[in-house]
């Protein structure tokens, strides 16, 4: 079995605004509810540069920020919560590679992205950061501990 720290395992999902204008939300989070984990938090909201700014702290100096800037703010996206056993590991197994072309079929950019500067999702790369971007994009008040009365999360 395994203990309750690690099945509340959280990590953040950004659904970008290439996929809402694609209106591929509800695949994306398809795919998430399929795989077992449970939302525990999620908002459409329009980004701007003030939160951007912390979240892609360490792509500030890239040559392409100022696109990936454009990008992120040219229309709403889809701010959500995951949790769940693994959740960080297995959520960007989901997600594949950040180059599309590597990005293997079956995975969400595999699936639906074909290069880099549009690739639909986003998702925490270590479960620090998650925390850290939790943070960024979600009052505490606006997660919400559920019970699943219909299934076994005790392994
Ligand atoms: P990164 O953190 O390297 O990848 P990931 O999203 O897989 O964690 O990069 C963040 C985002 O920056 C990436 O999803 C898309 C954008 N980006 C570009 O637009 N061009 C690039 O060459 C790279 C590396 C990233």
């Amino acid at each position: 079995g395994s203990d309750s720290a690690e099945l509340q395992e959280k990590t953040l999902v950004l659904v970008k605004p290439d996929a809402v204008q694609r209106r591929l939300v509800g695949d994306v989070i398809k795919r998430f509810e399929r795989r077992g984990f449970k939302l525990v938090g999620m908002k459409l909201l329009q980004a701007n540069h003030g939160i951007l700014d912390k979240h892609y702290h360490q792509l500030r100096q890239k040559p392409f920020y100022p696109s990936l800037l454009a990008y992120m703010t040219s229309g709403p996206l889809v701010a959500m919560v995951w949790e769940g056993y693994n959740v960080v590991r297995s959520t960007r197994a989901m997600v594949g590679d950040t180059n599309s072309a590597e990005a293997k079929p079956g995975t969400i950019r595999g699936d639906f992205s074909m290069h880099v500067s549009r690739n639909v999702v986003h998702a925490s790369d270590s479960v620090e950061m998650a925390h850290k971007e939790i943070g960024f994009w979600f009052h505490s008040d606006e997660l919400v501990a559920w019970e699943c009365s219909d299934r076994d999360y005790t392994y």
